[in-house]
């Protein structure tokens, strides 16, 4: 039996579209104790741990404590879905090679914060989201899927974050689907889907919104 555990930061609409898409989501974690996707979780049965950065004296030892917290619930599969804290080769290191994270840009473009705004500022046409593999080149790791949607000539980063968003909650259960199913073979920064039919295109390109 698949064990997900996922790291949120705030408000967790990623987390939820795991569990309303059936993914194994065996604990939610976050380093806020406000974080509102606890609450979800919660009500859904789910564990739930607070690993409060603000407690520790430094990156080291707040990654040793959430390695620790995270361990204690056995995962196949670590998912940053939300989770808004710089992870150092403690944590990445402890679970390489089976950590995703949902990146809210077409990356290698616009790693980093802020990235609907300095897309639209950029003049981008076209923006979106990315699932890749973690590794320590923050926003760097194996690409899995992405989805696109264009940039509005009127678009402002509320409204462009909005449509982006839907497109995280179709894209993150279908790569966890895949890792899941053993289904993600890893070649450098080339991720390609063993056994793709045409229902699994990795680039997802939406009908206009
Ligand atoms: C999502 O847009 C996610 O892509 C982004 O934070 C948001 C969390 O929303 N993640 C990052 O920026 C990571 N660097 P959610 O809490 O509703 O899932």
């Amino acid at each position: 039996m698949s064990r997900v555990v996922v790291l949120i930061s705030g408000r967790g609409s990623n987390m939820q579209a795991l569990v309303e898409n059936g993914i194994p989501v065996v604990a939610v974690i976050s380093n806020r104790p406000e974080a509102k996707g606890l609450a979800f979780a919660a009500s859904r049965g789910i564990p739930t741990a607070v690993v409060d950065h603000k407690s520790h004296p430094d990156r080291e030892s707040f990654d040793r404590a959430l390695v620790e917290a995270v361990n204690r619930h056995n995962p196949t599969l670590v998912v940053l879905a939300g989770f808004m804290r710089v992870l150092t080769a403690v944590f990445v290191g402890a679970f390489a090679g089976r950590m995703i994270n949902i990146h809210p840009s077409l990356l290698p473009s616009f790693t980093g914060l802020d990235t609907h705004r300095r897309a639209i500022e950029a003049g981008a046409k076209i923006h979106g989201c990315t699932v890749h593999f973690v590794t320590e080149a923050l926003d760097h790791g194996p690409v899995i899927a992405q989805a696109a949607v264009p940039v509005r000539d009127d678009d402002t980063e509320d409204a462009l974050a909005a449509r982006v968003l839907l497109q995280e909650h179709r894209i993150l259960p279908a790569a966890i689907r895949w890792f899941l199913d053993g289904r993600l073979h890893v070649n450098g920064l080339r991720v390609s889907l063993v056994e793709a039919g045409v229902n699994d295109n990795a680039l997802r390109v939406p009908d206009p919104l």
